[in-house]
Order: C-alpha cells, then sequence, then structure tokens
C-alpha cells in the first residue's frame, strides 16, 4: 500500500503588511524628450497627463530599485526579514534573462533562502503576483511573501519613436504579504488575451539583435489598440472585481489602477460610477508609466499622502503586454 502523504495547508485570510518604493532618482521633464518625436509638453500633458517621469542613473538597475523597495516594505511591516520565505518579482526588465531578480533581492534582503521567481506579466505583473502570493499563503505553501514590482523601462526605450517611449519611467513598489484573522485581499480577475500579442511588447528578438539584424530591442505599441482594449475590456474587468469582492463602488475608499494614461483612469472612474469620495491614484503625472511597479508605487505615495486611508478599501487593476490583466480588491495596510 502506497503510504499517505502529508499535507500542509494555510490561515484562511491574507493581507497586505505594507508598502515600499523606490524610484528613478532623475525627474525627467516632458520637454527633455519632444525633439527626436516631434511632439510637444502640451501634447503630452493633455494626451497621457503626464508632466515629468522618474528614470533611473545609468548604473542603477531593477534589481537595485527592487532591493530598495523591499528593504522598506519589510521594515515596516515589523516582519523579520528572515521569516520572510517567499519573494515574487514582477518585472519585465531583468537585465539577464537569467538568473531571477527575486533571487538576488531575497539575499540582498536579508530573506535568503526564501523560495524566489519571476513573474513576466508586464503591467498586470505586480496583481498576478499578489493574486499568487494570497494563494500560495493560503496553501500552506509559504507564511509571509514579498511581493515587488520593478522596471528600468529607460533601457528599452528607443528616445525617436512616438508610440510609447515618453510614457515609460524607472521605479520598483513592493508590498509584504501575510497571514490575517479577516480576509485582506478579494479574489482576483485574472486573464489574458495573446490574439492581441503584438498590440504592445518588444521590437524584435534578441537572436536578430545578435546577428546584426535590427538596432537594440526597445518597446513598441499600437497606441490606440491598447487604449481602446483598456477602456472598454478593463471597465469590465474592474467591476468584475468589486463582484467578485461583493462591494459595491460606493464601499472604495481608493482605486488604484495602473498608471497607463490620465485619460484611461478617468474613463475608468466615470464607467465604474466612483463616488467623489472615492480617492484615485494619479501617480503618472510625475513617475510616468512604471509597469509592473506602477501599482505598488501608486499605492505607496497614496498612503503616504493619506494616511487616513489605512484600513480602507482598494481596488486595483493592472493591465498590458500579453495581453494580460488582474484586478482585485485589497485592504489598505
Ligand atoms: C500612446 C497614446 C498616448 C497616444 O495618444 P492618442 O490620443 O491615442 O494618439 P493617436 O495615436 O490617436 O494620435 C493622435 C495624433 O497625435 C499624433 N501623435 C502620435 N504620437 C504623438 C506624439 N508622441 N507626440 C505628438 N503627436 C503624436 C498622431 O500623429 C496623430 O496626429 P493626427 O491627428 O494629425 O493624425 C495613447 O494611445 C495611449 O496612452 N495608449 C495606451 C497606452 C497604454 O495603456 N499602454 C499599456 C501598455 S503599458
Amino acid at each position: 500500500m502506497t503510504a499517505a502523504l502529508n499535507q500542509v495547508s494555510g490561515p484562511a485570510y491574507t493581507r497586505i503588511y505594507s508598502y515600499g518604493a523606490a524610484r528613478g532618482e532623475n525627474a525627467v521633464p516632458n520637454d527633455d524628450l519632444v525633439g527626436p518625436i516631434d511632439s510637444s509638453d502640451e501634447w503630452i500633458r493633455q494626451r497621457t497627463g503626464i508632466v515629468t517621469r522618474v528614470r533611473a542613473d545609468k548604473d542603477t538597475d531593477a534589481i537595485d530599485l527592487a532591493a530598495a523597495a523591499a528593504a522598506e516594505a519589510i521594515e515596516k511591516s515589523g516582519v523579520p526579514a528572515d521569516q520572510v520565505d517567499l519573494v515574487i518579482v514582477a518585472t519585465i526588465s531583468n537585465p539577464k534573462q537569467t538568473p531571477s531578480v527575486s533571487a538576488i533581492v531575497a539575499d540582498r534582503v536579508g530573506a535568503n533562502p526564501a523560495a524566489a521567481y519571476d513573474v513576466n506579466a508586464a503591467c498586470a505583473g505586480y496583481a498576478y503576483a499578489v493574486t499568487q502570493a494570497d494563494a500560495l499563503i493560503k496553501a500552506g505553501a509559504a507564511r509571509y511573501a514579498l511581493v515587488i514590482g520593478t522596471e528600468k523601462l529607460s533601457d528599452i526605450v528607443d528616445p525617436t519613436d512616438r508610440s510609447i517611449s515618453f510614457l515609460l519611467g524607472d521605479g520598483a513598489g513592493a508590498a509584504l504579504i501575510g497571514p490575517s484573522d479577516v480576509p485582506g485581499i478579494a479574489p482576483a480577475v485574472w486573464g489574458s488575451d495573446g490574439s492581441k500579442a503584438d498590440a504592445v511588447g518588444m521590437n524584435s528578438t534578441l537572436t536578430e539583435f545578435r546577428d546584426g539584424e535590427v538596432p537594440w530591442p526597445t518597446l513598441r505599441q499600437e497606441g490606440q489598440t491598447v487604449f481602446r482594449w483598456a477602456v472598454w475590456e478593463m471597465a469590465k474587468v474592474a467591476r468584475e472585481a468589486l463582484d467578485k469582492a461583493g462591494v459595491e463602488p460606493a464601499d472604495i475608499a481608493a482605486f488604484i489602477p495602473h498608471q497607463a494614461n490620465m485619460r484611461i483612469i478617468d474613463e475608468f472612474a466615470k464607467q465604474l460610477g466612483l463616488p467623489e469620495s472615492t480617492v484615485i491614484a494619479r501617480d503618472i503625472e510625475t513617475t510616468g508609466n512604471t509597469s509592473a511597479a506602477s501599482i505598488p508605487l501608486a499605492s505607496h505615495r497614496l498612503m503616504a499622502e493619506r494616511p487616513e486611508l489605512s484600513g480602507g478599501l482598494a481596488l486595483q487593476i493592472g493591465f498590458g503586454a500579453g495581453l494580460v490583466f488582474a484586478a482585485q480588491v485589497v485592504v489598505l495596510p
């Protein structure tokens, strides 16, 4: 007879304990970028809401940004670093395809030998990773998880490209997630549509670059395709996330969408029927679009500027290259 295998299970609920953040060292105004793309400060402000974006120094990479954000989240959480047993990093800008950012960051912040892996889900990566951390803790596979979104997108932009380059910034945001007595993370609505894989992503492969066929690969997008998809499909996803959490728009203290474009954020808020009292994250104005880092960076800033939101409900939604999306309601730490 086969021996029965031991099983484990975890706590019934999880919650976010704390946030950490690290932004690129330099504020880059629109005027610094408009020359090579025949654009203007006015056009970028009107079409995107961006006034300046943060970009990192040449010697700062996505690992450095992630480690700094993670260290702050650990310190604020009160959880000893050596008790963090899971590190999930969402990124599309690891300087190397392997090893992972997460294993290096786990070691740097004192969480070695935590389980560590990276998630490639672009601008939905942080919300994907929160979904995974919540599920893995409830399953008993980990107790305290660090979830980090980190990007150094300035290394993969083409300054002459007017489709996306001017949108992008560098930074990292982190959340420490652990057991809770009451529900702190609601079920996610997540998914993908690979039939639209060409709408946003890298414009060529590394082997094409190696063979001298193309210049350094950079990010490109069909702006209008992504814009329409975001406004029509993602508003539905956000509404579904409210339904799954069992809450109404009026219950939401903060709305923290991926910081892709201020017009998309405004359109979401209108379609969702959020009340005036809901605080809407608008970190894009001075940070730009930092892909996987954008939701935790915006969350960190909201908590610093509006501490009274602590304990309130936030609706977060990420969406981007894949195409992929994920949304859920969380209790703010
Ligand atoms: C990229 C984006 C800002 C472009 O804005 P838009 O309003 O869709 O702009 P359009 O492509 O319709 O172009 C409108 C006009 O501006 C011009 N234009 C396009 N890019 C420009 C730029 N960077 N600077 C100045 N003018 C520009 C176009 O040539 C066009 O001119 P025309 O009317 O004379 O033909 C917008 O589509 C967007 O934010 N898309 C979604 C981004 C996103 O969510 N990405 C997710 C992945 S991170």
